[in-house]
């Protein structure tokens, strides 16, 4: 047993698993830049004060934040999710609007670990700062669902809410306290708790105790305003005309506070129930506020890359790409050939490796077979007395069985390999 391992509920991402993680990255900043969102790199940790404001009833500020002093004594917090930090950076930077950004960004929150839950997860997001349009709602669910698509998720489940806004939220919580009050004796302690700071995340619960009083909560599309239902009519109208299939969810309510208006999450039915969230987001439209800006609406998304990949895992899709070499090189002459073809190879854009150490020829071949590389260039004494190289045919024999080899002189070699891949 090593005397130090990766910390509880952290994991190293190594090759091969980290190529697909690589590809996938590659995939949603192509998707999310396509749709003209540009990148955000922000720090992964901020002001306490920052994720406060998300909400003092969410779990993930309450309970879960990594916060710490630092040698100055402010007093930080690691990064529990990536909307808060970019809605500061809105705040301070005052962009033009609409601002449409993205972020791959690691949030860390001290949870219980399990399956597909960790304590270091990492997000793709996207962020709409700026407009109110139920079009940027429809974008931005879009975007998300085109990311699954793009890896060949298939069983996996949009669902959809508005959980109003100013004008209709007072009256909604006051009937939501009325309900819960009146089966107070049903509810999991826990619940009871978590009812005196906020009664729609009582919503969110889990537990089974609470089931069936939530299940006949009143549900917050009863109490919409007639703007706020406009604009969820017109998210759902947008989201049929693009064919993005969904149900609604009238006790989808996510567990931060942030959220106005649209809420939204895709399930994968690949996975198992408790873990089977791969991305999820929603309007903010009074975080700016919060904040110390003035008011701006926005919306976005975050999905685990973890959650990303189990899904992909359980639906077969998606596997770890081949990432080997095309080329091996093999040097017997204890000089600098191999150096010097690796560098040529690979500055002809041709991936090439080689094996160091001085090792024999039959080492140098075994690592060459291992690479799964389709061709090994060779120089011993013969070759290098002749000013060429053998080139060998790894993935195909020849007529006797033997590998395909040629010689070829050494000028020549670089173009000979670049065609005959
Ligand atoms: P969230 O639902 O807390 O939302 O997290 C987004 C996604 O991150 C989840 O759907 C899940 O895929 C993944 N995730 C969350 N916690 C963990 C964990 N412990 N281990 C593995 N994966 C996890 C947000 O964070 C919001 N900022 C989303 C958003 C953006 N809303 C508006 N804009």
């Amino acid at each position: 047993m090593p005397e130090f391992r990766a910390p509880t509920g952290t994991r190293d991402v190594l090759p091969p698993e980290s190529a697909r993680w690589a590809r996938l990255i590659a995939l949603f900043a192509t998707l999310a830049e396509q749709a003209g969102y540009g990148l955000v790199v922000s720090p992964m940790f901020e002001d306490i004060g920052v994720f406060e404001r998300v909400g003092e009833s969410t779990d993930i500020v309450r309970k879960e934040m990594y916060d710490f002093q630092d040698k100055g004594d402010r007093h930080l917090a690691l990064r529990p999710e990536g909307t808060a930090s970019v809605v500061r950076a809105f705040i301070e930077h005052h962009p033009a609007t609409p601002w449409k950004t993205y972020y791959v960004a690691p949030s860390f929150r001290y949870e219980r670990p399990q399956a597909g839950r960790y304590r270091q997860h990492h997000q793709l997001g996207a962020e709409a700062i700026g407009t109110d349009d139920p079009g940027v709602d429809v974008e931005i669910i879009t975007l998300l669902d085109r990311v699954y698509r793009a890896v060949g998720l298939r069983q996996r489940t949009l669902r959809l809410n508005s959980i109003g806004d100013a004008t209709s939220r007072p009256a909604y919580i006051i009937a939501l306290r009325e309900h819960f009050g009146a089966h107070h004796d049903a509810l999991s302690e826990q619940s009871k708790v978590t009812l005196r700071a906020n009664p729609l995340r009582v919503l969110d619960s889990k537990r089974p105790e609470d089931a069936s009083v939530i299940a006949t909560a009143p549900r917050t599309i009863d109490y919409l305003s007639d703007e706020a239902a406009a604009h969820f009519d017109r998210v759902q109208s947008g989201l049929k005309a693009v064919d993005v299939p969904f149900v609604i969810d009238p006790l989808l309510v996510r567990g931060l506070d942030y959220y106005a208006r649209t809420t939204f999450e895709f399930a994968s039915d690949a996975l198992d129930s408790a873990q089977n969230a791969i991305g999820g987001g929603g309007r903010y439209d009074g975080l700016a506020e919060q904040l110390g800006g003035s008011p701006t609406p926005g919306i976005g998304f975050g999905a685990g890359i973890e959650r990303i990949l189990l899904a992909c895992d359980a639906e077969g899709v998606f596997g770890a790409p081949d990432s080997t070499v095309d080329v091996w090189v093999i040097d017997t002459t204890g000089g600098e050939q191999a150096l010097a073809l690796t560098h040529e190879l690979r500055a002809a854009g041709v991936s090439a490796d080689r094996s160091f150490d001085g090792r024999s020829m039959k080492s140098q071949m075994k690592a060459a077979d291992r690479s799964g590389a389709r061709i090994a260039v060779i120089v011993g004494s013969d070759e290098l007395a002749s000013s060429t190289v053998t080139v060998r045919d790894l993935r195909h024999t020849g007529a006797e069985g033997e590998p395909g080899q040629q010689a070829i002189p050494r000028q020549e070699v670089i173009d000979y390999v670049r065609k005959s891949l």
